[in-house]
């Protein structure tokens, strides 16, 4: 991806998440200077896996387990501090070094225990099926003006305002959903108070020191979380996540120009899956949906929740192209689908007597579509020891062409496993 002239890439799931998007970066981050997560928090579940050990991933960006890269979590990141420095001394005990090369916005919103609370108590939450961390009030206290950020740390009298000013209104929700828990603003002064000391010192005006790096001719690597279909703006609303996943979240989260950005990877499965509630058109029935979960191994990353399965949706895919402007795909997971007989790719959706090859706006109209599937054969072959683009059977490049021609965009990259070797660079 990076080369002279493309220099700031960012990586966005082109699906409702769980792409393979840690993957990716942690490949990229080899030539890349800075790795910067945009956008979501705690909720994300980034997996790396480097053969002797894996790694999940929530918050800190996947470019961590390279040495020599600096990371930054920046300014459109709902920043969790408990489960951050959980994170940051597991990775430790692993014997990967962070301290010294990740850095926080000092602009970045905190998730507080009561966010998290009215998370799990909120039967909204539920429906959507959220995973819990706290991100969507975390996120409406931030457009309501009442979020704490990072730099409010320093100020005890200006903290104290806003804790005040979010307890009274956490407690009025919990009443309103009719539960009985309430919070305390000194619960919550008490723990910022134990916190600051270590997350200060990481503090940093992120976008100022991306744009220098940038100038200087670095690489930079934005990495997005979640997917384009659970975007706030683009995806299946209201059964999305709360911040903008797509590319030009990625400018307003990491505090860069959009012009700044070269070029955009989208990332996808060689089929589809989702996790939590909501639309999915090319869902697969019971019994191919498990033996898909079982090959796939598709359990959340985050909350263990299993994964819906269903076939690869290239209207889902070129409505991702087309809103992040995708100029390269990557494609993940191709060995799960080895020893399937027909494989099934989605190119339209019928709806009421019309063939549609855009995505619907209208939720109403995704939930009843019919798929319009053109059946490929399988290649009922291992492709997990492929390395060459030539190494993949010929019907497995005649998917991949099918996918890209559908798409319209360009694979770059084959997955062919989970381990970092497990990958055909084109
Ligand atoms: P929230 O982001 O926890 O508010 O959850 C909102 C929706 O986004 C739910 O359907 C979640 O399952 C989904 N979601 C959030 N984060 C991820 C992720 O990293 N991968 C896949 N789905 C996610
Ligand atoms: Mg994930």
């Amino acid at each position: 991806m990076f080369d002279d002239r493309r220099r700031t890439i960012v990586v966005v799931g082109a699906q409702w998440g769980d792409e393979g998007k840690g993957k990716l970066v942690d490949v990229l981050a080899e030539r890349a200077a800075w790795v910067v997560r945009y956008q979501g928090g705690a909720n994300a579940g980034h997996t790396v896996d480097l053969g002797k050990k894996h790694f999940v991933l929530h918050q800190i960006p996947s470019g961590i387990l390279h040495p020599g890269v600096r990371c930054a979590i920046g300014n459109g990141v709902v920043l969790d501090p408990d489960t951050l420095f959980q994170e940051i001394d597991g990775l430790v005990k692993d014997g990967i070094d962070v301290e010294g090369r990740l850095y926080v916005s000092d602009r970045a919103h905190l998730v507080l225990p009561y966010h998290k609370l009215l998370d799990s108590e909120s039967s909204a939450s539920k429906a959507i099926g959220t995973t819990g961390r706290g991100i969507g009030p975390a996120y409406e206290d931030k457009v309501a003006r009442r979020g704490v950020r990072v730099l409010d740390l320093r100020h005890g009298e200006r903290l104290k305002e806003l804790v005040t000013q979010g307890t009274e209104h956490a407690n009025a929700q919990l009443e309103r959903f009719g539960s009985k828990k309430r919070v305390t603003v000194d619960e919550t002064i008490t723990l910022l108070a134990s916190l600051a000391e270590r997350l200060l010192p990481l503090a940093e005006d992120v976008g100022l020191v991306v744009h220098r790096a940038i100038k200087s001719g670095a690489a930079v690597l934005l990495e997005g979380a979640q997917g384009s279909l659970l975007d706030i703006d683009h995806g299946t609303y209201p059964f999305v996540t709360s911040s903008s996943t797509t590319a030009g979240g990625a400018a307003i989260g990491a505090g860069i120009a959009p012009m700044a950005i070269h070029g955009v990877l989208g990332v996808v499965k060689a089929y589809t899956t989702r996790v939590g509630a909501g639309p999915m058109p090319t869902e697969m029935d019971e019994a191919l949906g498990a033996r898909t979960r079982e090959l796939g191994r598709e359990f959340g990353a985050t909350t263990g929740r299993p994964r819906r399965c269903g076939w690869f949706d290239a209207v889902v895919v070129r409505y991702a192209s087309r809103i992040n402007g995708l100029t390269d795909l990557a494609v993940t997971k191709l060995d799960v689908l080895d020893t399937f007989d027909k494989i099934a790719l989605c190119d339209g959706y019928e709806y009421e007597g019309e063939l549609h090859r855009d995505f619907p706006a209208d939720l109403t109209a995704v939930s009843k579509v019919t798929p319009r599937y053109e059946w490929m054969e399988g290649w009922k072959k291992s492709t997990a020891d492929a390395r060459k683009l030539v190494d993949l059977p010929a019907a497995a490049r005649r998917y991949l062409d099918r996918m890209q021609e559908l798409c319209e965009a360009p694979i770059t990259y084959v997955s062919v496993g989970t381990r970092r070797d497990q990958i055909i660079g084109l």
